[in-house]
């Protein structure tokens, strides 16, 4: 079997990430989530006072940007890398519902996005990669061999992602989680820079009726072929 590159791209809370590790393990190859990237970046802004829901100070966080170092550290018990921020484990902190709501913001800027593009072309150079995130199949691998577009309800979404939060213990509203959504959704379709688009040659995927087990099968005969 040849190694191949897999974009996985779609709107917020559709289940990419999930999928994306599901695949990785079956094949043995590395995931990357790329809005772990952008979640940190945004955990940055906050943690220096860039950004408050009252003002955005862009070129402080554009200045910073040589200062911030990103990594992915494999966890074995996880079985996933895990996200660190300038040597620190942020994996949980990233996940927060403030960081939901300040991160796409943090992903407008072109800055931003040619930093981390250039660091995730890098990671996939050799192939045997499975990434999500926006810009996947559009921008950062055009060229992979297998692109995946997810789509589900915005609805099936914040409930999804309102169920992962309780869970976790945070105390949030299923309002306050779809409007999250839907405002994520929106600046990330309209923004100028590398805009949420599926790719023309990716494989739209709408999740809203199948399981985590049913979506997987399905994908799963998506890569046999392109392999
Ligand atoms: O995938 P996740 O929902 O964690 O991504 C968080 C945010 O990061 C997205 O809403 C989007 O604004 C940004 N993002 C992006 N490009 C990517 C991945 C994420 O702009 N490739």
């Amino acid at each position: 079997n040849k190694k191949i590159t897999i974009a996985i791209d779609g709107f917020s809370s559709t289940g990419k990430s999930t999928l994306a590790k599901q695949i990785a393990n079956h094949l043995g190859y590395v995931y990357v989530d790329t809005g772990a990237m952008y979640r940190a970046v945004a955990l940055f802004a906050m943690q220096n006072g860039y950004i408050t829901s009252e003002f955005f100070d862009k070129d402080s966080l554009i200045n910073s940007l040589p200062y911030i170092k990103l990594q992915f550290k494999f966890n074995d018990a996880l079985g996933f890398g895990e996200m660190y921020l300038n040597d620190v484990n942020v994996e949980t902190e990233i996940r927060t519902i403030e960081v939901s709501s300040f991160v796409s913001k943090v992903a407008e800027i072109s800055e931003v996005r040619s930093k981390l593009v250039e660091q995730q072309k890098e990671m996939g150079k050799d192939k045997g990669i499975v990434m999500d995130g926006r810009d996947i199949g559009t921008v950062v691998f055009p060229e992979a061999e297998l692109k995946i577009f997810m789509t589900s309800s915005a609805t099936t979404r914040a409930q999804r992602r309102y169920d992962e939060l309780v869970a976790k213990g945070d105390n949030v509203t299923f309002e306050e989680v779809f409007k999250n959504v839907e405002e994520r959704d929106y600046i990330d379709t309209h923004r100028a820079d590398s805009p949420l688009v599926m790719a023309e040659d990716a494989i739209e995927i709408d999740n809203s009726h199948l399981d985590r087990e049913e979506q997987f099968q399905l994908v799963l005969e998506i890569v046999i072929d392109a392999t």
